[in-house]
């Protein structure tokens, strides 16, 4: 039987598609160890810089002291302390939601509220990009799932106003990335307000990359387009631009009354420990209180973009930190990403099926703690792979 899994890894080998870990040894910062030397790290999205924030550091060592390790329970059975009250109090205002519930990870988030929002009778509307964890949860709900080409609002407008018309009283889902985690471009939410209003369908969207990187005071895709209080349910993760670990549920309080009763990722899984609950809420603090870093996440990204596309690097419609820079074959893409890595540049190869046949690329994702000159050093070698490659002519 194990030869099974021999000849799918061999399978993937033959088409470039093998994947395997990489160890990052130390702390997660602009620059990262890995195999004893230092390189430029343009592949996390620890975009604000927080996870070796001190401020973090010390409130996470401060929650073990006082709280210790561990939640020890499930939220409903005894798992519930203080500190997740407080933070979803926090986030609740952050969001300007009237509630909101924290869950242990985007993926169990996003598997969780779809999974419990609509079930067999209900239809969903997906974007053909929305990340692997939204799938997951559509498939989950076994509801009938209706995939729209990509922030095509024509087509999901045709789509879901039949739906309507066939059946008023079948619950719709409508749910979108605000940021999109690989292309870096935005949702169009103004728009979905309007397709939710009108066939009378909930919207949900998931700000995993939006916090902290768009919109005033990094408040996110929401912010942005300002429909703060127009989306029934918004998910948001911990463990991107706030820099530690989880996510949470945002929306009305019937909502997250409903998602407590419902949501079996919430339900059966041990709650998140005190030290990264209370680093949520450092990270909250720092947000709120240095908005600059928000818009220097932004600066860097205006430039490394701009940068980019001089050299000829198509990185499509991108707003935000995250930059896709197209390369197409997905052995190539691999190449070129090992090329960066040999060059002290860490910008990590996504190929399918993260990202549909033909369009492999490097995301690119820059941080506000990079300096010009890091940025400046990755141009460079960015120029230098591409030549050699034949990507960039001339
Ligand atoms: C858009 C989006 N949603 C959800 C998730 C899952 O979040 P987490 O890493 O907290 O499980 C991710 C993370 O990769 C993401 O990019």
């Amino acid at each position: 039987m194990l030869q099974i899994f021999k000849h799918h890894l061999e399978g993937l080998k033959e088409k470039g598609l093998y994947r395997s870990l990489r160890v990052i040894q130390g702390e997660q910062g602009p620059w990262v160890e890995i195999e004893g030397k230092q390189v430029l790290n343009l592949s996390s999205n620890n975009y604000l810089g927080m996870a070796s924030h001190p401020r973090l550091k010390e409130v996470s060592a401060y929650a073990i002291h006082r709280y210790g390790c561990g939640s020890g329970a499930s939220r409903l059975i005894c798992g519930t302390l203080e500190l997740h009250e407080t933070l979803e109090k926090r986030l609740a205002k952050f969001l300007k939601s009237e509630a909101a519930l924290v869950f242990n990870s985007g993926y169990a988030a996003n598997v969780g509220i779809i999974s419990s929002v609509i079930g067999k009778r209900d239809v969903v509307f997906s974007d053909e990009f929305n990340h692997a964890s939204i799938v997951d949860g559509c498939r989950l709900s076994r509801a009938e799932v209706v995939i729209f080409p990509h922030n095509d609002m024509n087509a999901l407008e045709e789509k879901i106003s039949s739906f309507y018309r066939q059946d008023p009283d079948r619950r719709r889902l409508m749910v979108v990335d605000g940021v999109f985690s690989v292309d870096g471009d935005l949702a169009p939410l103004p728009e979905l307000v309007r397709l939710a209003n009108t066939y009378d369908a909930l919207l949900m969207v998931d700000e995993a990359h939006g916090t902290g990187t768009v919109g005033p005071g990094g408040r996110g895709a929401l912010a942005h387009f300002g429909v703060e209080g127009k989306v029934h349910i918004i998910m948001g993760t911990l463990g991107k631009a706030l820099g530690g670990f989880g996510a949470f549920a945002a929306g009305s309080r019937e909502l997250i009354d409903y998602l407590i009763n419902t949501s079996r990722s919430l339900i059966f899984s041990t709650a998140l420990p005190p030290s990264v609950i209370s680093s949520a809420l450092a990270a909250l603090d720092v947000l709120e209180e240095t908005p600059s870093l928000v818009e220097r996440v932004q600066e860097n990204a205006g430039y490394m973009r701009e940068r980019l596309r001089r050299l000829g690097y198509d990185v499509l419609g991108s707003h935000t930190p995250i930059l896709p820079v197209m390369i197409g074959e997905a052995a190539l893409s691999m190449e070129f990403s090992e090329l960066l890595l040999k060059e002290e540049v860490l910008a990590v190869a996504l190929r399918p099926p993260t990202v549909p046949e033909g369009t492999a690329r490097i995301r690119v994702t820059v941080m506000a703690t990079h300096t010009r000159e890091d940025l400046a050093f990755s141009v460079g070698v960015f120029e230098k792979v591409g030549r050699r490659l034949g990507i960039i002519k001339g």
